[in-house]
């Protein structure tokens, strides 16, 4: 079942979202050669909490970390450690944060250092699929074109979107229905309404869709090796015109 939120609960939901857009950004700037994935995770869990959000992933099914720090060839679920970024890595970051009881999701993938030009065309075509599923996102549409414009942009470009995991609604759940796969046909699934929140997040592989899950049971890589990106928004659809990206920075300043 999908759970249509109000407009008061949107703006409850727009709060969660703005505080994990600010915390993301924090740490964004952190990152360098030399940093840890600990010490992102430590400003991250720390600039969460002043703002009065609690970090929604730690403790989830026993996710142990605030962030989730994916670099290079991890996909997602990477578990922030004391490992050192490298001039040249890509780094996913996804994080989420409760507010009011309601749930903000949002990732972005970064460049530590100078990286080469391959890796950031990988990088922004992610970025343009998520903004593109996002275009998708209007009363009248069916869920499915989101995926369809997300699947079309990648695989455009000669890259793969992984199947294995997918974006979400979210409300008073991290996970709520619908699932939102990033490939499909269009014209599936339910039609999109006022109300529905989604968290729309294609992953982006250089090489195969395959990925596999590591011994720790939550890093997911490239089966292949091959570099991978991501990128996440909260998105509420609009009773007319398009989505409210609730995770954007600029959400609101417009
Ligand atoms: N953005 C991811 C998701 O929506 C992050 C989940 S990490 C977890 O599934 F630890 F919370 F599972
Ligand atoms: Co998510």
């Amino acid at each position: 079942m999908i759970i249509l939120k109000t407009p008061a609960e949107i703006e409850v939901m727009a709060e969660a979202s703005r505080v994990v857009a600010e915390v993301l950004e924090i740490v964004r700037k952190e990152i360098c050669p030399g940093v840890s994935t600990d010490d992102l995770d430590r400003l991250a869990e720390e600039a969460i909490r002043v703002r009065g959000g609690i970090p929604a992933f730690k403790g989830y099914r026993s996710y142990p970390k605030t962030l989730c720090a994916s670099v290079n060839e991890q996909v997602v679920h990477g578990i922030p450690s004391k490992r050192k970024l490298k001039d040249g890595d890509i780094i996913g970051l996804d994080l989420g944060a409760i507010v009011g009881g309601f749930y903000g999701d949002s990732a972005v993938t970064v460049a530590v250092g100078r990286i080469p030009e391959g890796t950031a065309k990988l990088v922004q075509v992610t970025k343009e699929a998520l903004y593109l599923g996002i275009k998708q996102a209007v009363v009248g549409n069916r869920l499915t074109d989101i995926s369809h414009a997300v699947q079309r942009h990648v695989e455009s470009a000669g890259y793969s979107v992984v199947t294995e995991f997918v974006g979400h609604g979210i409300g008073r759940q991290l996970h709520e229905e619908p699932q939102v796969p990033n490939y499909g046909k269009p014209g599936q699934g339910p039609r999109l309404q006022p109300g529905m929140v989604l968290a729309i997040e294609p992953m982006v592989n250089m090489g195969g869709s395959a990925v596999r899950v590591l011994e720790d049971r939550w890093t997911a890589v490239t089966a292949d090796g091959s570099l991978s990106a991501h990128f996440e928004h909260t998105i509420a659809i609009q009773p007319s015109g398009p989505a409210r990206v609730l995770s954007e920075l600029t959400e609101g300043s417009a």
